[in-house]
């Protein structure tokens, strides 16, 4: 697909000059809404972003914890095995759009199977990234902006969403999916891996923006923007590594910073829960549960949607109409 073929990201929104880091393991900074789901301010969420390391760590917010490099691509490899089962039925000639796509490799590994790939990244040093990463894949078109302003060309047999809608207020994760039913083939998945809690929502203020939804509530928004649930999966490859950010954090908060010793602790903590994996991912936890403590805090569940069959034509004409309106929104995010 030509570049010229996409629908260009509103004027508006490319490259706001929008410091933005990728975090998705749940920094609590700043306050918590637990239940109700408080507007988040994307321009704070756009500062976060805007300053991300682009490397394979801080798209999976395990920067700043003394882990090794190699627990980036780990955790990539472990997703692997679950992003291939879920598009193994899809045909090699689709093409394919990975919005919020931070450093590109999974737009790597969609451009390795399929015939084209289109990837839309609001953060520019994330983007930059993405570019360089790409270049040398002819059928990846990639646009600097935000997903909410970009009005995509042609039918895609796959969408990815890794760990984009936790970013966005529920009213816009409607807009989005719903802008996205009109360019999807008739056999084709929405595929979103999202951090989530184990019931309700819950919204970080503060200088990391983010809300946490239960699967629950995710399913539901689903529904209602007019897509069935064909699948939920726990991403096991996020446990281990969430538990080990857990662990570190705690052990932040209560040893001054003098003593933190991050490189020496980060490792102990990260290789000994690896070398554990994958059983104590279920062991702790579920020893946990039975003394009554939640851990890790966050989970994270891979979901493949298809657009409802059921849809009537009211939700129908509503996802064409916040489609239309969202073209129309002024810079809100990224
Ligand atoms: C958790 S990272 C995930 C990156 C990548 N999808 C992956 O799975 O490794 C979320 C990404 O979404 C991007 N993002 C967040 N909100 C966005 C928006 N409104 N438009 C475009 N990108 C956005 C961030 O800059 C970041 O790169």
């Amino acid at each position: 697909m030509a570049p010229d073929d996409q629908a260009l990201v509103s004027r508006r929104r490319i490259f706001v000059t929008m410091p933005m880091r990728c975090q998705e393991s749940g920094q609590s900074e700043g306050g918590a809404a637990v239940g109700r789901s408080l507007q988040l301010d994307y321009s704070k969420v756009r500062a976060y972003w805007g300053h991300a390391k682009p490397s394979m760590l801080g798209p999976y917010m395990m920067d700043g914890f003394g882990f090794p490099a190699s627990a980036g691509r780990f955790r990539f490899r472990g997703e692997l095995n679950a992003v291939a089962e879920a598009v193994k039925d899809l045909r090699s000639s689709i093409s394919v759009l990975d919005f919020g796509s931070g450093v590109g490799a999974w737009t790597e590994y969609f451009a390795q199977r399929f015939a084209n790939v289109v990837s839309v990244e609001a953060s520019p040093t994330l983007y930059a990234a993405l570019k360089d990463r790409c270049s040398r894949y002819p059928n990846v078109v990639t646009f600097g902006g935000d997903v909410l302003s970009f009005q995509p060309k042609g039918r895609f047999g796959l969408v990815f969403l890794g760990g984009l809608l936790m970013y966005l207020d529920e009213h816009d994760v409607r807009v989005l999916l719903s802008k996205l039913v009109s360019c999807l083939e008739p056999d084709a998945i929405v595929l979103c891996r999202e951090s989530t809690i184990r019931q309700g929502t819950k919204t970080l203020q503060g200088n990391y923006q983010v809300v946490y939804r239960s699967v629950e509530t995710y399913q539901s928004i689903f529904s209602a923007a007019g897509f069935d649930v064909v699948s939920v999966e726990a991403n096991v490859a996020y446990l281990y590594p969430q538990m080990a950010c857990e662990l570190v954090k705690k052990w932040k908060a209560r040893v001054p910073e003098r003593f933190w010793c991050l490189p020496v602790i980060g490792r102990l903590v990260y290789w000994g829960l690896r070398l554990g994996y994958p059983w104590n991912t279920k062991l702790i936890p579920r020893l946990l549960a039975k003394l009554g403590r939640e851990f890790p805090v966050l989970t994270n569940h891979f979901f493949v949607l298809r657009p409802s069959s059921h849809a009537t034509v009211a939700q129908r004409e509503a996802s064409v109409r916040s489609a239309r309106i969202a073209e129309e929104r002024p810079l809100s995010a990224c």
